[in-house]
């Protein structure tokens, strides 16, 4: 299986509030139970070796929210990074944030804080490298990319443009997973994800298992990918 695995597996994860309202109970339970699977799926890429993961975690668009649901979602992030930190770097992984975290971001200063501390603690794991995206979106990102090279007075070229990106060391995402039956992107990763394989499933995200992940990461060996060439069999 190895070798069909997909190098960088991105993930939306939607389906939070809505698992939760169909039980009954309040939207922040839903993104609980989501953290759960994030702690799984982390476990699961690398039991299988994959060396990329990244979490499509708070959008920029995401602050239309109400309050009480933005201000759960970060006291979650909080509680998350602080209690997992020593596990996560126990387990050798090396986490990354996205997003706008320039100055005059919305992001609470604590949660800014935690971000900076996770990074330079993780920053020398190699086993799977998690980047998490909170406060972004694919505008936001190339907007602020062409802002920085036009006041640098950089030339832009692919290079130039690619190292401005939040997403500089990163190679691009092979498989965008998302969950919940939803099919569209949602402002994520756009430069990157021009090439990259998409599979859409009915699970919202926290009922997301292993299993679930296995059959996604099947679909994938079947995928055949030409990045606009002609497949080598039937070239004339
Ligand atoms: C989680 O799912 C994604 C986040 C924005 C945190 P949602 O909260 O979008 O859940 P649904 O789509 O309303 O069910
Ligand atoms: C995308 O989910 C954003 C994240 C997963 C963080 P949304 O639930 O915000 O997207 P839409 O509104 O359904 O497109
Ligand atoms: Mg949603």
């Amino acid at each position: 299986m190895k070798s069909h695995l997909p190098t960088h597996v991105a993930f939306i994860m939607d389906g939070n509030g809505r698992w939760a309202q169909k039980r009954g109970l309040a939207r922040l339970k839903g993104h609980a139970a989501g953290v759960e699977t994030v702690r799984s799926v982390c476990e699961e890429l690398s039991k299988l070796g994959v060396e990329y993961v990244t979490f499509y975690t708070f959008s920029t668009e995401n602050w239309k929210r109400p309050w009480e649901e933005v201000s759960g979602l970060f006291t979650l992030m909080r509680s998350y990074f602080k209690s997992e930190l020593n596990t996560i770097i126990e387990k050798g992984l090396r986490i990354r944030f996205i997003g706008d975290r320039g100055e005059g971001t919305k992001l609470p200063a604590d949660i800014l804080e935690l971000m900076n501390e996770v990074e330079a603690k993780t920053a020398h794991n190699t086993k799977l490298h998690a980047t998490f995206a909170i406060n972004y979106s694919g505008r936001d990102e190339l907007l602020r990319a062409a802002r920085k090279l036009a006041a640098e007075g950089t030339e832009i070229t692919a290079d130039t443009f690619e190292t401005a990106l939040d997403t500089h060391g990163l190679p691009d995402p092979d498989f965008i997973i998302r969950t919940s039956g939803e099919q569209r992107i949602s402002n994520f990763l756009l430069w990157q994800i021009a090439y990259a394989e998409l599979y859409f499933c009915d699970a919202a995200w926290p009922d997301f298992t292993a299993t679930h992940l296995q059959a996604a990461l099947s679909a994938y060996t079947t995928r055949q990918r030409r990045f606009g060439a002609v497949p080598a069999t039937t070239a004339a």
